[in-house]
């Protein structure tokens, strides 16, 4: 049985005013029927992580450096993160594709390096509706994780987060269909590289608009391991409501 895993995506949202939606969500689920995660600005992390101490609700980074310290102005080493007190990292986000041309080499590599500081890393991955649109999402989902996931992948240390970017802050999110034929193709491909044993326990996330209302209906999705919230998560009420779909999944 694989944990089920609510993860929110704060992105550039967030001030010191908002650790109180951080406190009433842990204070609402003292003891959830799910993993709970929330990611906010790297400037909230080591105050979030204070505050939810002794709570369930977990705390991750946005992103993390491939080299462990050094000459790179503005960004964050994944020890950094670990020492603010975060357990995991988002890598590979489309937005960070898009605005910092990200590859999926520079994805693998963030990987390993957030894996030997022991984060759980949740690595990115999605299609654009052209790509869509073309037939070619299976395609293009199929060599994003394959270049961006290493070799040393366990279902301990990676999530991987099937986001189609058209449904990201869209309010559109793909049939449940689609979802579950891209969850099963992922699974597939999972197994395929890293063995039945390996490829079955790492977690699958969906991303996209998700929210309250329509949370459940794609947690019954076959191979939804829980969902990476973005909008939906800045609020305790909101995101409140995703968690407890996920625990009655
Ligand atoms: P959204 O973002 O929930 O606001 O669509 C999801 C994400 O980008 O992780």
């Amino acid at each position: 049985m694989r944990r089920k895993l609510a993860a929110g995506n704060w992105k550039m949202n967030g001030t010191s005013t908002s650790l109180k939606e951080a406190e009433a969500l842990a204070a609402a689920f003292p003891s959830p029927g799910c993993e709970i995660l929330l990611c906010p600005p790297a400037t909230l992390i080591h105050r979030m992580s204070g505050k939810l101490e002794g709570s369930a609700v977990m705390v991750g980074g946005q992103d993390c450096h491939m080299a462990l310290s050094g000459a790179h102005t503005g960004d964050i080493s994944a020890e950094m993160l670990t020492d603010a007190g975060a357990s995991h990292v988002i890598l590979g986000h489309s937005e960070r594709r898009a605005d910092h041309c990200e590859t999926d080499e520079m994805v693998r590599a963030k990987a390993e390096t957030a894996h030997s500081q022991g984060l759980v890393a949740i690595i990115c991955c999605g299609e654009a509706l052209e790509t869509r649109e073309a037939g070619e999402t299976l395609a293009h989902v199929g060599r994003q994780i394959a270049g961006s996931l290493p070799d040393g992948c366990t279902g301990e240390n990676t999530v991987v987060a099937y986001e189609p970017i058209w449904a990201i802050g869209t309010g559109k999110i793909p049939t449940l269909a689609e979802i579950g034929e891209v969850h099963a193709f992922i699974r597939a491909e999972l197994v395929a590289r890293f063995g039945a044993e390996t490829g079955n326990a790492i977690r699958l996330l969906y991303g996209g608009s998700v929210k309250p209302s329509n949370a459940a209906e794609i947690f019954a999705v076959a191979d939804v391991d829980g969902a990476l919230v973005g909008g939906a998560s800045l609020r305790a009420e909101d995101f409140g409501g995703i968690v407890s779909a996920l625990e009655n999944a």
